[in-house]
């Protein structure tokens, strides 16, 4: 855990606040790279992740909060209670979404979505890379670092609906061409949308949600099943009511949890048995089914009678 002061407060577009977070003990914080979050861990007794956003050589951190109306309580507190000088415990950076190599880079960004993307842009710029962004608002005035943006060759914001845009702006898959798209769910859906008839394959098309999945129809948690543990053979029923984190905090198994409904990626846990039915948004379909699996322990549950796992 890192203890950070706010360091400034603005305005970014009317909708959104930038936070710049310094190391209480006024050295550089950690090195992170584009695509990272931090959790923040909020007065008001929340725990909220918010994507780094900047330049990433910069020893600050800076975030980009957008003013929720369906709030949670993070969204508000920040908006409405958050003030410079103010001492914050943030976590140390996670990335769940990085920037891989490639030869260009189509980056599509809706709202505060913007805010991993921003980062990326800019590295990609320093590094050269060909790339373009586009930026979907509503309208102008809603746009985060739109003074910066507008002085970045190839980033582009767009008031027009991502619905119409997107079947010009996203062309068909090419080789050597990678996109990362940022945003609401419904936006992320659309980009799936139109790059699967499009020909692009996931392998090409990287996303990270800020919301949780809807929940599976009737919103039930599922069928119970046992949870063992591999270094020790200890073994708990999961009833459909409980989370398999909530029964091995019970049973005084340490689980490191955050957003606690799967968007990121505190509680992934390596499977060694069992066939899990994931219910993250933090991993994409092919981790999902790739050979070595990892559990959310937050939300995910089993198809299988017993899930073995690597704790
Ligand atoms: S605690 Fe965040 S994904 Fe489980």
């Amino acid at each position: 855990m890192l203890s950070v002061i706010v360091d400034g407060l603005w305005r970014e577009g009317d909708k959104s606040l930038a936070v710049r977070l310094v190391a209480e003990n006024g050295e550089a914080l950690p090195a992170w790279q584009p695509g990272a979050h931090v959790d923040v861990h909020l007065p008001c007794g929340v725990v909220r992740q918010y994507s780094l956003t900047g330049a990433c050589e910069d020893e600050s951190y800076l975030i980009c909060v957008g003013r929720e109306s369906a709030s949670r309580g993070g969204s508000r507190y920040v908006h409405e209670t958050l003030r410079p000088g103010q001492k914050l415990a943030i976590s140390t950076p996670r990335n769940l979404f990085p920037l891989h190599q490639a030869e260009r880079v189509l980056l599509l960004a809706a709202g505060i979505g913007i805010t991993p993307l921003y980062a990326m842009a800019l590295q990609l710029k320093a590094a050269g890379t060909a790339f373009t962004l586009h930026y979907y608002v509503r309208n102008r005035e809603s746009a985060a670092f739109a003074r910066e943006l507008s002085r970045c060759d190839g980033c582009i914001i767009h008031t027009t609906s991502p619905r119409t845009a997107l079947a010009e702006h996203l062309p068909t898959a090419e080789l050597g061409l990678h996109a990362w798209v940022c945003g609401p769910a419904g936006f992320m859906e659309k980009v799936r949308e139109v790059a699967a008839a499009r020909g692009w394959d996931d392998t090409h098309l990287h996303s990270e949600a800020f919301q949780p999945v809807a929940p599976a129809a009737g919103g039930e948690t599922g069928e119970i099943f046992t949870v063992k543990l591999a270094s020790t053979g200890e073994r708990w029923p999961v009833p459909a009511d409980k989370t398999i984190a909530q029964v091995l905090q019970e049973n005084g198994v340490d689980v490191p949890l955050s957003c606690e409904m799967g968007i990121c990626g505190a509680c992934l846990t390596p499977v060694i048995d069992g066939v899990v039915d994931h219910r993250d948004s933090v991993q994409s379909e092919a981790e999902k089914g790739a050979t070595d699996q990892q559990v959310a322990l937050c939300c995910s549950r089993s198809h299988s009678g017993e899930l073995v796992i690597a704790l």
